[in-house]
């Protein structure tokens, strides 16, 4: 099984909701599928306009990914545009898209409905996002539940393509929806997300986190009085406790005596200790920029690869070259 996915690179940094959400299987389909793992710098044209501030924020998604366990040995870690096959199979796909599709696509949809004028390229994104998936042959593709429509568009592409111009030339992909293995909170209660900017970031300063983890939003029950173990502060805990000590909190919890800013506190030390090994990777990272920029240049070595013969087999099915 062949799994794919692609991230944006848009400046943000990781939060831990992205680490439980995501990346987290991320991790697991590496070790037990073909995974192929991508930034999107093609797709991130649509909102970032500076040249260097795109390098920049691509390499550092990949930097990212590397510090939390994606592995060069085993998934194929690349940047999009390095692989610009993409970009051919996407006109392919493209003349056989309808109009329709593509308007009730919701990126566009949203923004016209902001009263904002839209390019062509927001527009026409689920076409590059269904050559994305179809070059590579991808079986499964996680995404966050956002993205359903993108990868049901994606096989209703596909589907077209193949009718028109041969049955199997493209293969179907399956979205996997990452439902959150667990419910990450944002410090507010809400589900983290970077458009609530409730996010507890993963590679931010130890002050920041703590920043972040001290303004994490209670009720006001006094000290000595029980408190309600549902609440997101005990969630977020919950993230980074086994279950002998998450029985031992809520009972204390429970009886009363156990202060919120204590178990902030205490939280904040097991957030750290558990990114710590990611935090330092990160850090070393940073100082052998080259290296990750060899890492994505062998993964778009692999990527060229896989996309080649799928691409090769769509202009033969349509017709385009000279005789073979
Ligand atoms: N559009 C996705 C997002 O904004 C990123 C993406 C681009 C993607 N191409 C993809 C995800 C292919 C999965 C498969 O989150």
């Amino acid at each position: 099984m062949r799994v794919l996915s692609g991230t944006q690179p848009s400046g943000d940094s990781l939060h831990i909701g992205n680490y439980f959400g995501a990346i987290q299987q991320y991790l697991a389909f590496q070790q037990e599928h073909e995974a192929l793992y991508f930034i999107a710098d093609y797709h991130s044209m649509n909102s970032v306009r500076d040249a260097n501030l795109r390098r920049e924020y691509t390499l550092s998604v990949a930097l990212d990914y590397l510090a939390c366990g994606i592995d060069p040995a085993r998934a194929v870690l690349f940047r999009q545009s390095d692989a610009p096959d993409v970009c051919e199979l996407m006109w392919l796909l493209s003349t056989v898209t309808p109009m329709g599709l593509l308007e009730r696509g919701h990126a566009y949809k949203d923004k016209v409905a902001q009263g904002q004028s839209a390019d062509h390229g927001l527009f026409a994104y689920p076409v590059l996002m269904a050559e994305d998936i179809l070059l590579y042959h991808a079986d499964v593709v996680p995404v966050g539940q956002d993205q359903k429509q993108h990868v049901e568009m994606t096989r209703d592409i596909a589907a077209r393509f193949n009718h028109t111009y041969g049955e199997d030339v493209l293969k179907l992909p399956e979205p996997y929806i990452l439902e959150s293995v667990a419910v990450v909170p944002g410090t507010d209660g809400r589900k983290m997300s970077k458009s609530y900017d409730n996010g507890i970031a993963m590679f931010a300063s130890e002050k920041a986190i703590k920043k972040a983890v001290m303004g994490i939003v209670t009720d006001s029950t006094p000290v000595e009085d029980p408190k309600d173990p549902k609440g997101h502060l005990f969630q977020l805990w919950s993230l980074f406790a086994n279950d002998v000590d998450r029985a031992e909190l809520f009972e204390r919890a429970a009886k009363g005596g156990l202060g919120y800013g204590e178990l902030k506190k205490d939280l904040l030390g097991r957030i750290l200790d558990f990114f710590a090994p990611m935090r330092e990777r990160r850090v070393a990272l940073e100082a052998r920029l080259d290296e990750g920029e060899d890492i994505l240049e062998d993964g778009a070595k692999r990527a060229r690869m896989l996309g080649e013969p799928v691409l090769a087999a769509a202009r033969e099915a349509a017709g385009l070259g000279g005789p073979r």
